[in-house]
């Protein structure tokens, strides 16, 4: 699309989708706290039916990373046939550090509202659009970041584990941080073309 004569909001908006990448090779170096604030700020600016606003959030940094990586781990234990194997102890160890990767872990849950009118289905497609504003929104800040999820957000047991609501869904651990210099970005998978995506009817 040409650019040309859109105004600079437009033009910036349309190139933080298109630059915007998953990246999980980040510096230690932990994001200043306000930057974390805006970033989730951004996610509550999602659509969401019925203003039911069903997206939290549990932001860890530091050692509380390593007692999330504790959570995923008990998450794992209750999957593996026998946990004491040297393949499951090593399994064990990896899903521990899993939180270590990113100096900030943002936890995103769906608290699903009890709104007769709203579905399940309508409460995360909520709050994936809101974890989409916030990766935009890091993006904008210069911060580097990747939505990650695993078999753990299908434990039943993990929302609560995590401190939130007995109902909520895990929609996603967003790795945030700065882009680790040595690290190169690999060229985004090239899209589906529109002839496959989209169908145009009533047009000329
Ligand atoms: C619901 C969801 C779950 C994802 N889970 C993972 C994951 O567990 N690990 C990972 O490396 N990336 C994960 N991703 C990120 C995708 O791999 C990434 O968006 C995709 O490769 C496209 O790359 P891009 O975001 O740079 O365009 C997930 C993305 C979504 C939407």
């Amino acid at each position: 699309m040409d650019l040309e004569g859109l105004s600079d909001i437009a033009v910036a908006v349309l190139d933080a989708l298109s630059t915007r990448r998953s990246i999980g090779r980040l510096k230690p170096d932990c994001p200043d706290r306000h930057l974390i604030e805006r970033v989730i700020q951004a996610a509550t600016f999602a659509p969401n039916h019925r203003h039911t606003q069903p997206w939290r959030f549990l932001v860890l940094a530091g050692d509380a990373r390593s007692h999330g990586g504790e959570v995923l781990a008990r998450s794992l234990v209750r999957r593996l046939a026998d946990p004491e194997t040297p393949s499951s102890v090593e399994a064990l160890r990896t899903e521990r550090a899993k939180f270590l990767r990113a100096p900030v872990i943002v936890v995103v849950a769906v608290e699903p509202s009890t709104e007769p009118n709203v579905t399940l289905d309508e409460e995360i497609a909520s709050g994936a659009a809101g974890v989409q504003n916030l990766l935009l929104a890091a993006h904008a800040l210069g911060l580097a970041a990747v939505w990650r999820t695993g078999d753990s957000v299908r434990d039943e047991v993990v929302p609560t584990e995590f401190g939130f609501a007995k109902s909520s869904v895990i929609i996603g651990y967003v790795y945030l941080g700065y882009l680790d210099p040595g690290h190169t970005v690999k060229p985004r998978p090239s899209r589906l073309p529109s002839e496959i995506t989209t169908r145009w009817e009533g047009w000329t």
